[in-house]
Protein backbone atom coordinates (compact mmCIF):
# COMPACT_ATOMS: atom_id res chain seq x y z
CA UNK A 1 0.00 0.00 0.00
CA UNK A 2 2.40 3.11 -1.21
CA UNK A 3 1.74 6.67 -2.35
CA UNK A 4 4.05 8.72 -4.67
CA UNK A 5 4.54 11.85 -4.30
CA UNK A 6 6.01 13.20 -7.31
CA UNK A 7 6.86 16.97 -8.56
CA UNK A 8 5.06 17.94 -11.89
CA UNK A 9 6.75 20.78 -13.42
CA UNK A 10 10.32 22.27 -11.77
CA UNK A 11 10.25 21.46 -8.54
CA UNK A 12 8.37 23.64 -5.73
CA UNK A 13 5.32 22.37 -6.64
CA UNK A 14 4.23 22.09 -2.72
CA UNK A 15 5.46 18.84 -2.55
CA UNK A 16 5.87 18.68 0.87
CA UNK A 17 2.73 19.85 2.06
CA UNK A 18 0.67 17.13 0.66
CA UNK A 19 3.52 15.27 2.07
CA UNK A 20 2.62 16.35 5.24
CA UNK A 21 -1.23 16.07 4.77
CA UNK A 22 -1.42 12.80 3.56
CA UNK A 23 1.47 11.63 5.55
CA UNK A 24 -0.41 11.18 8.70
CA UNK A 25 -2.02 8.07 7.22
CA UNK A 26 1.59 6.93 6.38
CA UNK A 27 3.65 4.90 8.68
CA UNK A 28 7.15 5.41 6.76
CA UNK A 29 7.90 8.10 4.28
CA UNK A 30 10.57 7.65 1.85
CA UNK A 31 12.92 9.65 -0.11
CA UNK A 32 13.93 7.59 -3.32
CA UNK A 33 16.33 10.49 -5.26
CA UNK A 34 18.08 13.96 -4.15
CA UNK A 35 19.58 15.10 -1.51
CA UNK A 36 20.22 18.32 0.33
CA UNK A 37 18.96 20.32 -3.07
CA UNK A 38 15.43 19.22 -2.04
CA UNK A 39 13.56 22.45 0.12
CA UNK A 40 10.12 21.34 1.40
CA UNK A 41 7.91 23.15 3.41
CA UNK A 42 5.71 22.14 5.78
CA UNK A 43 3.49 24.67 7.84
CA UNK A 44 1.38 23.24 10.74
CA UNK A 45 -0.57 25.17 13.05
CA UNK A 46 1.49 28.46 11.62
CA UNK A 47 4.58 26.83 12.61
CA UNK A 48 7.12 26.23 9.54
CA UNK A 49 9.34 23.93 8.93
CA UNK A 50 11.79 24.22 5.65
CA UNK A 51 13.83 20.60 5.29
CA UNK A 52 15.83 20.21 3.12
CA UNK A 53 16.96 16.61 3.60
CA UNK A 54 15.31 14.77 6.33
CA UNK A 55 11.77 13.33 5.01
CA UNK A 56 8.88 15.74 5.43
CA UNK A 57 6.89 13.35 7.38
CA UNK A 58 9.51 13.41 10.40
CA UNK A 59 7.36 16.65 11.16
CA UNK A 60 4.15 13.78 11.94
CA UNK A 61 6.68 11.84 13.98
CA UNK A 62 6.99 9.31 10.92
CA UNK A 63 9.96 7.00 10.36
CA UNK A 64 11.53 9.22 7.77
CA UNK A 65 13.73 7.04 5.00
CA UNK A 66 16.52 8.40 3.17
CA UNK A 67 16.41 5.55 0.20
CA UNK A 68 19.68 3.77 -1.66
CA UNK A 69 18.97 6.41 -4.37
CA UNK A 70 19.63 9.73 -2.41
CA UNK A 71 22.99 11.27 -2.06
CA UNK A 72 23.39 12.12 1.49
CA UNK A 73 25.20 15.04 3.27
CA UNK A 74 25.57 13.87 7.25
CA UNK A 75 26.54 17.71 8.05
CA UNK A 76 23.10 18.50 6.69
CA UNK A 77 21.18 15.60 8.13
CA UNK A 78 22.56 16.10 11.21
CA UNK A 79 22.18 19.59 11.46
CA UNK A 80 18.83 19.23 10.57
CA UNK A 81 17.90 16.31 12.78
CA UNK A 82 19.24 18.70 15.80
CA UNK A 83 17.25 21.80 14.42
CA UNK A 84 14.24 19.66 14.55
CA UNK A 85 15.01 18.54 18.19
CA UNK A 86 15.03 21.88 19.25
CA UNK A 87 11.88 22.40 17.92
CA UNK A 88 10.63 19.80 20.04
CA UNK A 89 10.49 17.07 17.48
CA UNK A 90 11.93 13.86 18.10
CA UNK A 91 12.34 12.92 14.42
CA UNK A 92 12.80 8.82 13.61
CA UNK A 93 15.40 9.08 10.01
CA UNK A 94 16.88 5.83 8.92
CA UNK A 95 19.79 6.34 6.07
CA UNK A 96 20.16 2.86 3.52
CA UNK A 97 23.48 1.77 3.74
CA UNK A 98 23.59 1.70 -0.15
CA UNK A 99 23.25 5.50 -0.51
CA UNK A 100 25.92 7.90 -1.54
CA UNK A 101 27.65 10.14 0.30
CA UNK A 102 28.51 13.83 -0.63
CA UNK A 103 31.75 14.59 0.38
CA UNK A 104 32.98 18.17 0.75
CA UNK A 105 34.76 18.06 -2.39
CA UNK A 106 31.47 17.55 -3.93
CA UNK A 107 30.51 20.81 -3.43
CA UNK A 108 33.70 22.18 -4.21
CA UNK A 109 33.49 20.67 -7.32
CA UNK A 110 29.77 21.59 -8.10
CA UNK A 111 30.99 25.15 -7.12
CA UNK A 112 33.85 25.04 -9.91
CA UNK A 113 31.95 23.65 -12.60
CA UNK A 114 29.48 26.28 -12.42
CA UNK A 115 31.73 29.35 -12.53
CA UNK A 116 33.61 27.68 -15.35
CA UNK A 117 30.40 27.24 -17.74
CA UNK A 118 29.71 30.65 -17.07
CA UNK A 119 33.10 32.03 -17.84
CA UNK A 120 33.07 30.73 -21.04
CA UNK A 121 29.69 32.43 -21.62
CA UNK A 122 28.25 28.99 -23.40
CA UNK A 123 25.30 29.07 -21.60
CA UNK A 124 25.12 26.09 -20.35
CA UNK A 125 25.00 27.42 -16.20
CA UNK A 126 22.99 24.81 -14.60
CA UNK A 127 22.17 27.46 -11.50
CA UNK A 128 22.72 24.42 -9.34
CA UNK A 129 21.66 24.54 -5.37
CA UNK A 130 25.32 24.23 -5.09
CA UNK A 131 24.90 20.97 -2.54
CA UNK A 132 27.52 18.75 -4.40
CA UNK A 133 24.41 16.88 -6.07
CA UNK A 134 26.10 16.40 -9.74
CA UNK A 135 29.49 15.69 -8.50
CA UNK A 136 28.32 12.82 -6.12
CA UNK A 137 26.14 10.97 -8.30
CA UNK A 138 28.86 11.26 -11.09
CA UNK A 139 30.99 9.20 -8.80
CA UNK A 140 28.36 6.89 -7.77
CA UNK A 141 27.97 6.10 -11.46
CA UNK A 142 32.10 6.36 -11.99
CA UNK A 143 32.21 3.12 -9.23
CA UNK A 144 34.23 5.39 -7.22
CA UNK A 145 31.78 6.66 -4.64
CA UNK A 146 31.61 6.81 -1.08
CA UNK A 147 28.56 4.51 0.42
CA UNK A 148 26.58 5.14 4.00
CA UNK A 149 27.74 1.83 4.71
CA UNK A 150 31.46 2.93 4.32
CA UNK A 151 31.09 5.28 7.32
CA UNK A 152 30.81 2.33 9.29
CA UNK A 153 33.74 0.74 8.13
CA UNK A 154 37.35 3.11 8.89
CA UNK A 155 39.32 0.85 6.94
CA UNK A 156 37.02 0.72 3.69
CA UNK A 157 36.36 4.34 3.97
CA UNK A 158 40.14 5.18 4.08
CA UNK A 159 40.68 3.09 1.16
CA UNK A 160 38.00 4.80 -0.67
CA UNK A 161 38.94 8.12 0.02
CA UNK A 162 42.68 7.71 -0.40
CA UNK A 163 41.66 6.35 -3.91
CA UNK A 164 39.17 8.91 -4.97
CA UNK A 165 40.67 12.15 -3.57
CA UNK A 166 44.09 12.79 -5.41
CA UNK A 167 41.79 12.07 -8.14
CA UNK A 168 39.68 14.99 -7.53
CA UNK A 169 42.87 16.85 -6.32
CA UNK A 170 43.82 16.27 -10.03
CA UNK A 171 41.02 17.98 -11.30
CA UNK A 172 41.15 21.10 -9.59
CA UNK A 173 44.36 21.37 -9.79
CA UNK A 174 45.56 20.42 -13.02
CA UNK A 175 42.42 20.08 -15.54
CA UNK A 176 40.59 23.48 -13.49
CA UNK A 177 44.18 25.00 -12.80
CA UNK A 178 43.32 25.84 -9.44
CA UNK A 179 45.38 25.58 -6.22
CA UNK A 180 44.16 23.74 -3.25
CA UNK A 181 46.59 24.12 -0.69
CA UNK A 182 46.87 27.48 1.55
CA UNK A 183 43.16 28.09 0.56
CA UNK A 184 39.64 27.62 1.96
CA UNK A 185 39.65 24.48 -0.05
CA UNK A 186 41.98 22.45 1.29
CA UNK A 187 40.06 20.58 3.81
CA UNK A 188 37.59 19.32 1.35
CA UNK A 189 40.83 17.29 -0.20
CA UNK A 190 42.73 16.14 3.26
CA UNK A 191 42.26 12.55 3.18
CA UNK A 192 43.05 12.42 7.32
CA UNK A 193 40.41 15.54 8.06
CA UNK A 194 37.92 13.18 5.83
CA UNK A 195 38.50 10.05 7.51
CA UNK A 196 38.18 11.55 10.65
CA UNK A 197 35.46 13.69 10.23
CA UNK A 198 33.02 11.03 8.14
CA UNK A 199 34.21 8.17 10.76
CA UNK A 200 32.78 10.23 13.18
CA UNK A 201 29.52 10.61 11.83
CA UNK A 202 29.52 6.84 10.95
CA UNK A 203 29.75 6.36 14.48
CA UNK A 204 27.01 9.05 14.91
CA UNK A 205 24.66 6.37 12.37
CA UNK A 206 25.62 3.50 13.97
CA UNK A 207 24.85 4.67 17.23
CA UNK A 208 21.67 5.91 16.89
CA UNK A 209 21.14 2.83 14.52
CA UNK A 210 20.19 5.02 11.78
CA UNK A 211 21.59 3.00 9.15
CA UNK A 212 19.28 0.41 7.53
CA UNK A 213 19.29 -1.72 4.35
CA UNK A 214 16.48 -0.02 2.59
CA UNK A 215 14.91 -2.79 0.96
CA UNK A 216 14.87 -5.21 3.59
CA UNK A 217 13.47 -1.84 5.51
CA UNK A 218 10.93 -1.33 3.83
CA UNK A 219 9.78 -4.98 2.56
CA UNK A 220 9.43 -5.84 6.54
CA UNK A 221 7.82 -3.15 7.43
CA UNK A 222 5.22 -3.74 4.89
CA UNK A 223 4.87 -7.16 5.67
CA UNK A 224 4.29 -5.94 9.33
CA UNK A 225 1.22 -3.90 8.04
CA UNK A 226 2.44 -0.43 7.44
CA UNK A 227 2.03 2.07 5.15
CA UNK A 228 4.76 3.47 2.83
CA UNK A 229 4.80 6.84 0.86
CA UNK A 230 7.10 7.66 -1.29
CA UNK A 231 8.51 11.75 -1.35
CA UNK A 232 9.60 12.72 -4.39
CA UNK A 233 12.19 15.92 -4.45
CA UNK A 234 12.64 18.30 -7.62
CA UNK A 235 9.84 17.75 -10.49
CA UNK A 236 9.59 16.15 -13.72
CA UNK A 237 11.04 19.06 -16.32
CA UNK A 238 14.36 18.56 -13.87
CA UNK A 239 14.85 14.68 -14.20
CA UNK A 240 18.18 13.40 -15.27
CA UNK A 241 16.40 11.41 -18.22
CA UNK A 242 12.65 13.23 -18.73
CA UNK A 243 13.60 16.93 -17.95
CA UNK A 244 14.92 19.73 -20.25
CA UNK A 245 18.86 18.31 -19.94
CA UNK A 246 21.34 19.80 -19.24
CA UNK A 247 19.32 21.97 -17.34
CA UNK A 248 18.65 19.65 -14.55
CA UNK A 249 18.79 17.46 -11.26
CA UNK A 250 21.15 14.83 -11.45
CA UNK A 251 18.68 11.84 -10.03
CA UNK A 252 15.30 10.88 -10.97
CA UNK A 253 12.64 12.48 -9.44
CA UNK A 254 9.44 10.82 -11.61
CA UNK A 255 7.69 7.59 -10.32
CA UNK A 256 10.26 4.80 -11.73
CA UNK A 257 13.16 6.68 -9.42
CA UNK A 258 10.97 5.47 -6.16
CA UNK A 259 11.01 1.61 -7.19
CA UNK A 260 15.14 2.39 -7.98
CA UNK A 261 16.07 4.33 -5.35
CA UNK A 262 14.56 2.36 -2.63
CA UNK A 263 14.31 -1.34 -3.25
CA UNK A 264 10.56 -1.54 -3.62
CA UNK A 265 9.29 -3.48 -6.73
CA UNK A 266 7.81 -1.24 -9.68
CA UNK A 267 4.92 -3.74 -9.40
CA UNK A 268 4.01 -2.64 -5.65
CA UNK A 269 4.72 0.75 -6.69
CA UNK A 270 2.36 0.66 -9.51
CA UNK A 271 -0.23 -0.80 -7.65
CA UNK A 272 -0.59 2.14 -5.38
CA UNK A 273 -0.97 5.95 -5.93
CA UNK A 274 0.88 8.48 -7.78
CA UNK A 275 -0.29 11.81 -7.52
CA UNK A 276 1.58 14.47 -9.40
CA UNK A 277 1.91 17.72 -7.51
CA UNK A 278 1.36 20.89 -9.72
CA UNK A 279 1.53 24.50 -8.78
CA UNK A 280 -1.19 26.19 -10.63
CA UNK A 281 1.24 28.52 -12.84
CA UNK A 282 4.89 27.57 -13.05
CA UNK A 283 8.35 28.61 -10.86
CA UNK A 284 11.86 28.02 -11.77
CA UNK A 285 14.96 28.48 -9.75
CA UNK A 286 17.79 28.19 -11.95
CA UNK A 287 18.41 28.66 -15.56
CA UNK A 288 17.28 26.71 -19.07
CA UNK A 289 14.29 27.35 -20.99
CA UNK A 290 10.67 28.12 -19.66
CA UNK A 291 8.15 28.81 -22.72
CA UNK A 292 5.71 30.82 -20.51
CA UNK A 293 7.80 32.51 -18.50
CA UNK A 294 6.50 36.30 -17.95
CA UNK A 295 9.61 38.20 -18.95
CA UNK A 296 8.39 39.56 -21.99
CA UNK A 297 7.73 43.30 -20.89
CA UNK A 298 7.07 45.50 -18.16
CA UNK A 299 3.60 44.49 -17.68
CA UNK A 300 4.28 41.00 -17.58
CA UNK A 301 7.35 41.68 -15.45
CA UNK A 302 5.32 43.25 -12.80
CA UNK A 303 2.77 40.14 -13.21
CA UNK A 304 5.52 38.17 -12.14
CA UNK A 305 6.59 40.34 -9.29
CA UNK A 306 3.26 40.16 -8.01
CA UNK A 307 2.85 36.42 -8.34
CA UNK A 308 6.60 36.04 -6.51
CA UNK A 309 5.77 37.96 -3.67
CA UNK A 310 2.32 36.90 -3.08
CA UNK A 311 3.65 33.00 -3.35
CA UNK A 312 6.58 33.41 -1.97
CA UNK A 313 8.65 32.66 -4.74
CA UNK A 314 11.66 32.51 -3.54
CA UNK A 315 14.27 29.32 -3.34
CA UNK A 316 13.79 27.68 0.01
CA UNK A 317 17.59 26.34 -0.14
CA UNK A 318 19.52 29.33 -1.90
CA UNK A 319 16.81 32.40 -1.09
CA UNK A 320 17.15 32.87 -5.09
CA UNK A 321 13.94 34.83 -6.53
CA UNK A 322 12.37 31.82 -8.69
CA UNK A 323 11.54 32.73 -12.27
CA UNK A 324 7.52 32.88 -12.85
CA UNK A 325 5.31 31.76 -15.84
CA UNK A 326 1.93 30.62 -16.38
CA UNK A 327 0.97 27.11 -16.03
CA UNK A 328 2.17 24.98 -18.88
CA UNK A 329 0.08 21.83 -20.26
CA UNK A 330 2.51 20.28 -22.59
CA UNK A 331 4.75 19.79 -19.64
CA UNK A 332 2.02 18.41 -17.37
CA UNK A 333 0.71 15.80 -20.15
CA UNK A 334 4.52 14.63 -20.56
CA UNK A 335 4.52 14.49 -16.22
CA UNK A 336 1.60 12.78 -16.21
CA UNK A 337 2.68 9.80 -18.68
CA UNK A 338 6.08 9.90 -17.56
CA UNK A 339 5.22 8.87 -14.01
CA UNK A 340 1.75 7.29 -14.96
CA UNK A 341 -0.16 9.92 -12.36
CA UNK A 342 -3.61 8.40 -10.87
CA UNK A 343 -4.12 11.91 -9.44
CA UNK A 344 -3.03 15.61 -9.12
CA UNK A 345 -2.84 17.86 -6.68
CA UNK A 346 -3.47 21.54 -7.58
CA UNK A 347 -1.48 23.79 -5.20
CA UNK A 348 -1.12 27.93 -4.95
CA UNK A 349 -4.63 28.44 -6.81
CA UNK A 350 -5.03 31.60 -3.92
CA UNK A 351 -1.99 32.99 -5.48
CA UNK A 352 -3.71 33.41 -8.50
CA UNK A 353 -6.77 35.23 -7.01
CA UNK A 354 -7.54 39.05 -8.30
CA UNK A 355 -5.94 38.96 -12.00
CA UNK A 356 -6.85 41.09 -14.78
CA UNK A 357 -5.82 38.05 -16.77
CA UNK A 358 -5.18 34.33 -16.54
CA UNK A 359 -3.43 32.24 -19.30
CA UNK A 360 -2.77 28.11 -19.90
CA UNK A 361 -0.10 27.67 -22.65
CA UNK A 362 -2.17 24.41 -24.01
CA UNK A 363 -0.06 23.74 -26.82
CA UNK A 364 3.23 24.99 -28.64
CA UNK A 365 4.13 25.51 -32.05
CA UNK A 366 7.67 24.41 -32.18
CA UNK A 367 9.06 25.06 -36.41
CA UNK A 368 6.04 25.75 -37.77
CA UNK A 369 4.36 22.61 -35.83
CA UNK A 370 1.59 22.38 -33.32
CA UNK A 371 3.28 19.75 -30.60
CA UNK A 372 1.33 18.94 -27.32
CA UNK A 373 3.99 17.79 -25.69
CA UNK A 374 7.28 18.96 -24.97
CA UNK A 375 10.74 18.67 -27.78
CA UNK A 376 13.54 16.13 -26.38
CA UNK A 377 16.15 18.89 -26.21
CA UNK A 378 16.82 22.14 -24.57
CA UNK A 379 17.48 24.13 -27.63
CA UNK A 380 14.17 22.73 -29.91
CA UNK A 381 11.96 23.42 -25.95
CA UNK A 382 13.84 26.69 -26.13
CA UNK A 383 12.35 27.79 -29.66
CA UNK A 384 8.80 26.39 -28.63
CA UNK A 385 6.38 29.26 -29.17
CA UNK A 386 3.28 28.85 -26.09
CA UNK A 387 -0.18 28.47 -27.51
CA UNK A 388 -2.26 30.28 -24.78
CA UNK A 389 -5.81 29.82 -24.24
CA UNK A 390 -7.24 32.19 -21.47
CA UNK A 391 -9.27 31.21 -18.85
CA UNK A 392 -11.56 33.84 -16.57
CA UNK A 393 -10.27 34.53 -13.33
CA UNK A 394 -11.04 34.03 -9.80
CA UNK A 395 -11.78 36.81 -6.77
CA UNK A 396 -9.95 36.67 -3.36
CA UNK A 397 -12.76 34.68 -0.71
CA UNK A 398 -11.61 33.04 2.63
CA UNK A 399 -9.41 30.24 1.73
CA UNK A 400 -9.87 28.52 5.02
CA UNK A 401 -13.78 28.63 4.74
CA UNK A 402 -13.69 26.72 1.75
CA UNK A 403 -10.82 24.78 2.60
CA UNK A 404 -13.38 23.52 5.03
CA UNK A 405 -16.39 23.61 2.87
CA UNK A 406 -14.73 21.45 0.06
CA UNK A 407 -14.71 21.53 -3.41
CA UNK A 408 -17.77 22.76 -4.99
CA UNK A 409 -17.29 25.91 -2.51
CA UNK A 410 -14.37 26.80 -5.20
CA UNK A 411 -15.15 29.71 -6.54
CA UNK A 412 -16.32 28.25 -9.83
CA UNK A 413 -13.77 29.71 -12.96
CA UNK A 414 -11.22 27.58 -10.39
CA UNK A 415 -13.01 24.63 -10.67
CA UNK A 416 -13.13 25.12 -14.41
CA UNK A 417 -9.75 25.59 -14.53
CA UNK A 418 -9.08 22.51 -12.33
CA UNK A 419 -11.29 20.57 -14.60
CA UNK A 420 -9.51 21.67 -17.71
CA UNK A 421 -5.94 20.11 -15.99
CA UNK A 422 -7.19 16.93 -14.95
CA UNK A 423 -8.86 16.46 -18.11
CA UNK A 424 -5.49 17.25 -20.26
CA UNK A 425 -3.29 14.81 -17.62
CA UNK A 426 -5.34 12.26 -17.73
CA UNK A 427 -6.05 12.20 -13.69
CA UNK A 428 -8.33 13.15 -11.08
CA UNK A 429 -7.95 16.14 -8.81
CA UNK A 430 -6.97 14.63 -5.43
CA UNK A 431 -6.70 17.47 -3.62
CA UNK A 432 -6.61 21.50 -4.29
CA UNK A 433 -3.67 23.77 -2.14
CA UNK A 434 -5.42 27.36 -1.02
CA UNK A 435 -3.25 28.15 1.09
CA UNK A 436 0.61 26.71 2.94
CA UNK A 437 -0.92 25.76 6.18
CA UNK A 438 -2.27 21.90 6.46
CA UNK A 439 -5.44 22.69 6.92
CA UNK A 440 -5.40 24.89 3.85
CA UNK A 441 -6.23 22.01 1.59
CA UNK A 442 -9.29 21.29 -0.23
CA UNK A 443 -9.15 17.12 -0.26
CA UNK A 444 -11.31 15.76 -2.88
CA UNK A 445 -9.37 12.03 -2.16
CA UNK A 446 -7.19 11.07 0.14
CA UNK A 447 -5.28 8.25 -2.20
CA UNK A 448 -5.05 5.92 1.55
CA UNK A 449 -8.19 5.58 1.65
CA UNK A 450 -9.00 4.78 -2.27
CA UNK A 451 -6.73 1.47 -2.20
P1 LIG B 1 8.28 21.64 -2.46
O1 LIG B 1 9.73 21.78 -2.71
O2 LIG B 1 7.55 21.05 -3.63
O3 LIG B 1 7.95 20.92 -1.19
O4 LIG B 1 7.71 23.12 -2.31
P2 LIG B 1 8.40 24.33 -1.47
O5 LIG B 1 8.15 24.08 -0.04
O6 LIG B 1 9.79 24.56 -1.90
O7 LIG B 1 7.60 25.57 -2.02
C1 LIG B 1 6.22 25.66 -1.89
C2 LIG B 1 5.88 26.90 -1.07
O8 LIG B 1 4.53 27.19 -1.22
C3 LIG B 1 6.09 26.73 0.42
O9 LIG B 1 6.40 27.96 0.98
C4 LIG B 1 4.73 26.23 0.89
O10 LIG B 1 4.46 26.52 2.25
C5 LIG B 1 3.83 27.03 0.01
N1 LIG B 1 2.57 26.38 -0.38
C6 LIG B 1 2.29 25.07 -0.59
N2 LIG B 1 1.03 24.92 -1.05
C7 LIG B 1 0.49 26.16 -1.13
C8 LIG B 1 -0.77 26.68 -1.56
O11 LIG B 1 -1.66 25.96 -1.98
N3 LIG B 1 -0.91 28.03 -1.51
C9 LIG B 1 0.06 28.87 -1.07
N4 LIG B 1 -0.16 30.17 -1.05
N5 LIG B 1 1.27 28.41 -0.67
C10 LIG B 1 1.47 27.08 -0.71
P1 LIG C 1 12.41 20.73 -4.40
O1 LIG C 1 12.47 19.29 -3.90
C1 LIG C 1 13.46 23.54 -7.54
C2 LIG C 1 17.30 22.91 -9.60
C3 LIG C 1 18.44 23.88 -9.39
C4 LIG C 1 19.12 23.78 -10.73
C5 LIG C 1 18.99 22.31 -11.07
C6 LIG C 1 20.20 21.47 -10.70
O2 LIG C 1 12.41 21.75 -3.33
O3 LIG C 1 11.32 20.87 -5.39
P2 LIG C 1 21.21 20.64 -8.40
O4 LIG C 1 21.70 21.39 -7.23
O5 LIG C 1 20.11 19.68 -8.11
O6 LIG C 1 22.33 19.98 -9.18
O7 LIG C 1 20.61 21.77 -9.38
O8 LIG C 1 17.87 21.84 -10.35
N1 LIG C 1 16.74 22.31 -8.36
C7 LIG C 1 15.53 22.61 -7.86
N2 LIG C 1 14.61 23.50 -8.26
N3 LIG C 1 13.21 22.75 -6.50
C8 LIG C 1 14.11 21.82 -6.09
O9 LIG C 1 13.84 20.91 -5.14
C9 LIG C 1 15.36 21.76 -6.76
N4 LIG C 1 16.46 21.00 -6.60
C10 LIG C 1 17.29 21.35 -7.59
O10 LIG C 1 17.95 25.17 -9.13
O11 LIG C 1 18.39 24.49 -11.71
MG1 LIG D 1 11.21 23.22 -2.71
Amino acid sequence: MTVTIVGSQLGDEGKGALVDRWGGDADVVVRYQGGDNAGHTVVEGGEEYKLSLVPSGAVRGKVGVLGNGCVVNPRTLFDEIDGLREKGLDPDVRVARRAHVIMPYHRVLDGIEEEVKAEDESGTEVGTTGRGIGPTYEDKVGRRGVRIGDLTDRETLRERLEYVVPQKRALVEDVHGLEIDGTDREDAFDVDALLEEFAEFGERLADGGMTVNCSDFLHHRMQAGDRIMFEGAQGTSIDIDHGNYPFVTSSNPTAGGAAVGSGVGPTVVGQGEVVGIVKAYLSRVGSGPMPTELDGDEQEEALADFIREKGGEFGTVTGRPRRIGWLDLPMLRHASRVSGFTGVAVNHVDVLAGLDELKVAHAYELDGEVIETVPATAEEWARCEPIYREFDTWDEVDWTAVAEAGYDALPEATQTYLAYIAEEVDADVYAVGVGPDREDTVEVVNPYEKQ
